[in-house]
């Protein structure tokens, strides 16, 4: 065990990540009545290349005329390895107003990608003076921004969360399919004739999380492309939340209500992690370190289970 403890996430709710394009401004409105935790404004890959300029203007001006609530507010910016990044960054913090939470880098690569944004907007924060340090959340969405998650999720104290972006995932990874997340169909195991569908995404997930518990960053489910398959969004959701992911992206205001749904502890699970930390409490009060829940063994690793359920319903609750 290392005598580093394990540092704490940002505590706010983030179930649900709602995008719409920032060439849409029919939708701004819409996001910010909307019941998801996090906004997510696009320039990146919902914007056509010749829609970027104006796509910019708009998201500028309906950070500070739009009623965002108490939401976080975010902005994907381009990625790296686009003439667009920049501009993104300098149009927006020269002129947006402070209520703008924080850019979302997509398809990181290297710690590297994560210090040349920060050197730009740490400049522009302050020459313009800035009061609110802007937050960072990145994507991880390919071969190397995978091979490198641990050194991405270290690479700036702005960070805050990480996402999985499983389409331009795959294509990195050269992964034969063409749904955005989700069950793939040739991804099974063979016992006596019967297909056992297996989950692709588990490594990529499991990783993500790893490293944001490393470094106190929120680990995020991205999208999933088929809108009308609500069961599919659930199955997904529902691993994804057992992996230790705090919550998922919405790309219809459909999967809003089902990630929050999937996200938020159900009372079961918090009624039970409380009376396991009461049994655990009574145990205490008898010097053992260990007792019996439901027929079940429960010891210290358990009180950490259940706090962690325990505070992800508090802070919901907080929130709301
Ligand atoms: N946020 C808020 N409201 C949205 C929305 C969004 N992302 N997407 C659609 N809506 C609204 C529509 O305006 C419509 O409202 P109305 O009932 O008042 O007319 C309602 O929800 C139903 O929309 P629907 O007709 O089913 O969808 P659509 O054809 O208008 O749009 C998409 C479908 C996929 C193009 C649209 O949802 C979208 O742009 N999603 C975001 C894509 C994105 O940002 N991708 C980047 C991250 S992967
Ligand atoms: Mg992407």
């Amino acid at each position: 065990m290392s005598f580093r403890l394990q540092p704490q996430p940002p505590a706010r709710p983030n179930r649900c990540q709602l995008f719409g394009p920032g060439s849409n401004t029919k939708l701004f409105a819409k996001m910010a009545a909307s019941a998801a935790d996090v906004i997510n404004l696009d320039l990146e890959d919902a914007v056509s290349p010749d829609d970027k300029p104006q796509a910019r203007r708009n998201v500028i001006e309906a950070i500070g005329d739009v009623d965002w609530g108490n939401k976080t507010l975010s902005v994907r910016i381009n990625g790296l390895d686009t003439p667009w990044w920049y501009r993104d960054v300098v149009d927006l913090l020269e002129n947006c107003d402070e209520r703008l939470d924080q850019i979302m880098i997509p398809k990181v690569g290297c710690a590297a990608d994560i210090y040349a944004v920060d050197a730009l907007v740490t400049a522009i924060e302050t020459a313009k003076g800035r009061q609110k340090r802007i937050a960072f959340e990145v994507i991880i969405e390919s071969a190397a921004g995978l091979s490198h998650v641990e050194e991405i999720a270290a690479a700036s104290p702005r960070l805050e969360a990480m996402s999985l972006g499983a389409a331009d995932f795959a294509a990195s990874m050269g992964m034969q399919t063409t749904g955005i997340g989700g069950t793939q169909e040739d991804y099974y195991m063979l016992r006596q004739g019967q297909k056992y569908w297996a989950d692709p995404w588990h490594w990529a997930q499991t990783a993500i999380v790893a490293a944001c518990r490393t470094h106190g960053l929120l680990p995020v489910d991205g999208p999933f492309g088929d809108f009308s398959d609500d069961e599919g969004f659930r199955a997904q959701s529902l691993r994804s939340a057992t992996l230790g992911m705090v919550g998922k992206w919405a790309i219809h205001p459909k999967q809003i209500a089902l990630a929050n749904e999937v996200f938020t502890p159900t009372q079961a699970k918090v009624t039970e992690a409380k009376e396991i930390l009461s049994a655990m409490e009574d145990a205490r009060k008898t010097g053992a370190g260990a007792t019996v829940y439901k027929g079940r063994l429960v010891d210290i690793a358990s009180i950490k289970q259940a706090q962690v359920i325990v505070r992800q319903a508090e802070l919901i609750a907080a929130g709301e």
